[in-house]
């Protein structure tokens, strides 16, 4: 322990008054030893003999239990933001307690005598008492598989970022493995993350079992947990369910796209069914794009939920090496009592300000090409939909797969993955004259890519077929097409090509903006034949750091370039990648009522900045739904906008509407994809309609949207009260997207207290089928 640390103790306890306490009790001996030789004088030389060897053993004992004492007190840490705390305990020679975290605490003997403290290792270890869940388990190279950690030093800084970081550095009290603990804490959000250095310096190899970013401990009550699972078309489902006993777990095993069938996210209400704005909640997420397990565990005696959450070690054993440093992801949490919408706004904060690139950049309203023309990319198709789009005010024009492939032209999801050079059958004049068509109509151009991929139909296969991962002696399961595979990102020269259909497209087309960069296989094929036999269960681990190093090799040289995060739609949600990304393409679902479940799930966790949300056509191509293009475009103005249609497709009457629309979002998206999020009403209540609003952190504007999904003649009537206003505060009300803008709501003008919003709310009836209303509320 340092110099200043040991100092701070000292005084720390100085203030306790146990030192006081202590030097009393010498003081006492001492005096009584004194009185016993005054005394002495009265008493025989034997009998005095024996009260000086009598008092001389109390002494020594006291002395002994002093040390004791003051080796066994654990110095505090508090480690606090805005709202919340997160208690830890530690000295050297001791493990790491976690005590506490919850709401802020001003007075920490509060946490003791009311019993709140659950004062459990913050980082269990598998192999001696250790018979709960543990956070880390190897095996050393003599067989041995325990670990029991001792803190030997803590160090506390701040990070450039703002962010207040404890570093707890362990060690194995028999085997020189070291593990450093990290706790970084965001003030303005209440968001803390936690990870863990693990490295060693013994002989041989130490084989890691199981590796978690983070053990977190929750008092037991009345617990309810919330998380994401879905599918293809079907992302972030929102499901919601009581924690009784047993083991949960939200895994993922997919290799390259972890977000389909999960996230690695949760909330747990610790007070109940979880409500929206009340309520004891945590929230947490892995920052991680691999193979993730998050466990959520209690046992029928345990007065606790364990939860652990990490890279999921099934099959994905480390060997690590003397010295090397093997650093697992960052474990986000925060803390809310306002509910599951009070965890939401923290991360959606925290995202932004710190997590996502330019997360706090406004984003352009885009045209993807892909449900427009899907594979017949041409010029002409493409310069159509550019002035189309440029006419109702479009901002940015993507064109989607099908453009690429010289020798084998991209006609459909069955060749040319890896051959990243124009097909010139489809657009003679390159991506030149496309960028040029686009400028003439004032618009940005952004490129659709899928560069961790290949086609066995395709060049670059013929020339590389080892850079596939794929089992030496067997035949490879295909993906897409019957003949996609995923390249190898374990091996450097594939990280290089990967990193060179970026650079070579930025090279030859310093005007693209913006790239889709998409992901359509898993990892079907689990080996690589670029690592060593012995160290194939590093693949999953390898192929994300692979995968890491290139996106960091391109935002090194690429800083300002827009980069949208795909996997056949929203498979590869997750804040792992958002250093490098700026957004998300949500679903490949673009029915506007399926986004509502959608996008409704993913908003717990990821704010709306990152949402892509585009109106497609009706009938939707994946649910066949007729939609007015007003819910359509409601819908979609609630996270980043955008269009996924052939803009000729609109009728009159429709593009009218398409372009007052495009001009109201241009004068909104402050408020919406900066804004703090309000979910008013759940598309999971057995109701008819669906509500949300934003509002600015000043709270000087907001706005309402309200979704009527189907009509049923009803009591749910109900007033519509908002939330997040300032009830101090009047409110100007306009209705915005009206269907026709001389015919608006009887509320439209009207000035209302943010007081009466939220306390008795708006009679807003719509009487149709998928109608909707959006309001914009300006503070006065
Ligand atoms: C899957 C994506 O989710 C779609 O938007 C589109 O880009 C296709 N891939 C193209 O192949």
């Amino acid at each position: 322990m340092n110099v200043l640390l040991k100092c701070k103790t000292f005084l720390k306890k100085i203030a306790n008054g146990l030192f006081f306490r202590r030097m009393w009790s010498f003081f006492d001996i001492f005096l009584n030893f004194v009185r016993l030789i005054m005394r002495g004088l009265s008493v025989s030389p034997a009998e005095m003999h024996i009260k000086i060897l009598l008092y001389m053993k109390r002494l020594l004992l006291s002395i002994l239990a002093l040390s004791c004492a003051l080796s066994a007190m654990a110095e505090k840490y508090e480690i606090t933001t805005k709202n919340t705390t997160l208690l830890l305990e530690t000295s050297v020679g001791r493990r790491v307690e976690f005590v506490y975290y919850g709401p802020k605490v001003n007075n920490q003997d509060e946490i003791y005598s009311t019993s709140s403290q659950i004062r459990w290792n913050a980082y269990p270890c598998f192999g001696i008492n250790c018979t709960c869940e543990h956070a880390l388990a190897v095996t050393h190279a003599n067989g041995d598989v325990s670990l029991q950690l001792a803190t030997y030093d803590v160090k506390q800084y701040t990070d450039p970022d703002g962010g207040r970081v404890w570093e707890f550095l362990l060690k194995d009290r028999v085997f020189p493995f070291y593990v450093k603990q990290f706790y970084k804490a965001y003030d303005d959000c209440d968001v803390i993350k936690t990870w863990t250095e693990l490295s060693h310096t013994e002989k041989k190899v130490v084989v890691l079992n199981k590796f978690a970013s983070a053990y977190i401990p929750v008092k037991s009550g009345d617990l309810y947990l919330s998380y994401l699972a879905g599918g293809w078309s079907a992302e972030a489902q929102l499901f919601e369910e009581p924690i009784l006993r047993g083991r949960k777990t939200i895994g993922n095993h997919d290799g390259a796209r972890t977000s389909f069938n999960g996230n690695p996210s949760f909330m747990v209400s610790l007070d109940g069914p979880a409500r929206e704005n009340t309520g004891n909640v945590l929230g947490g997420t892995l920052s991680y794009t691999g193979n993730y397990d998050l466990s959520f565990v209690k046992d029928g005696n345990a007065n606790h939920l364990e939860i652990v959450a990490g890279i999921n070690a099934e099959l994905s054993q480390y060997y690590l090496e003397p010295k090397e440093v093997f650093t697992t992801p960052e474990f986000v949490f925060t803390y809310s009592t306002e509910g599951k919408g009070g965890v939401s706004r923290n991360l959606h904060r925290w995202g932004r300000n710190y997590q996502i690139l330019g997360g706090t950049d406004t984003r352009d309203i885009l045209l993807n090409s892909w449900e427009g023309v899907y594979f017949k990319v041409n010029q002409e198709a493409m310069n159509t939909m550019m002035q189309g789009f440029a006419e109702i005010g479009g901002e940015l024009f993507v064109m989607d797969d099908g453009w690429f492939g010289d020798k084998y032209p991209r006609d459909n999801g069955e060749t040319s993955l890896g051959d990243w050079v124009v097909c010139k059958k489809k657009l003679p004049e390159g991506i030149g004259a496309l960028i040029d068509e686009a400028e003439r109509n004032n618009m940005k151009f952004g490129i659709w890519i899928e560069p961790e991929m290949t086609n066995t139909k395709s060049e670059l296969y013929e020339k590389h077929p080892d850079w596939v991962l794929r089992q030496p002696d067997r035949e490879p399961a295909k993906g897409r097409g019957g003949t996609q595979l995923v390249l190898d990102m374990c091996n450097p020269a594939v990280q290089d090509h990967v990193f060179k259909v970026v650079d070579d497209l930025m090279q030859a087309n310093p005007r693209i903006y913006y790239m889709k960069w998409d992901a359509n296989m898993s990892i079907a094929n689990a080996s690589s034949l670029y690592l060593p036999k012995d160290r194939q269960s590093h693949l999953y681990i390898e192929y994300h750091r692979g995968l890491m190093d290139v996106c960091r090799r391109i935002r090194a040289k690429y800083p300002d370039l827009v980069i949208q995060l795909c996997a056949s739609g929203g498979g590869r949600l997750n804040y792992g990648f958002f250093p490098y990304f700026n957004e998300c393409w949500s679903s490949d679902n673009t029915d506007a009522v399926q986004r509502l479940y959608i996008q409704h799930g993913m908003s717990h966790f990821y704010p709306a900045n990152i949402m892509a949300s585009h109106v497609s056509a009706s009938p939707n191509h994946q649910t066949g739904r007729v939609v007015p293009i007003k819910f359509r475009f409601d819908v979609a103005m609630t996270g980043r906008l955008g269009m996924e249609m052939k803009p000729s497709a609109l009728s009159e009457k429709e593009r009218a509407f398409a372009k007052r629309a495009i001009e109201t979002y241009k004068s909104i998206r402050p408020v919406v994809q900066q804004g703090d999020l309000y979910r008013l009403m759940s598309p999971y209540d057995k109701k008819p309609y669906v509500s949300l609003m934003y509002v600015t952190p000043e709270k000087d504007r907001a706005v309402y949207f309200l979704f009527r999904r189907h009509f049923i003649k009803d009591e749910w009537e109900e007033p519509r009260k908002m939330e997040g206003l300032d009830p101090d505060r009047n409110y100007l009300v306009r209705e915005l997207n009206a269907e026709n803008p001389d015919k608006k709501l009887p509320i439209e003008g009207k000035v209302v207290s943010g007081r009466f919003l939220m306390q008795n709310g708006l009679r807003l009836n719509l009487g149709k089928d998928l109608s909707s209303v959006v309001l914009e509320l300006i503070a006065q």
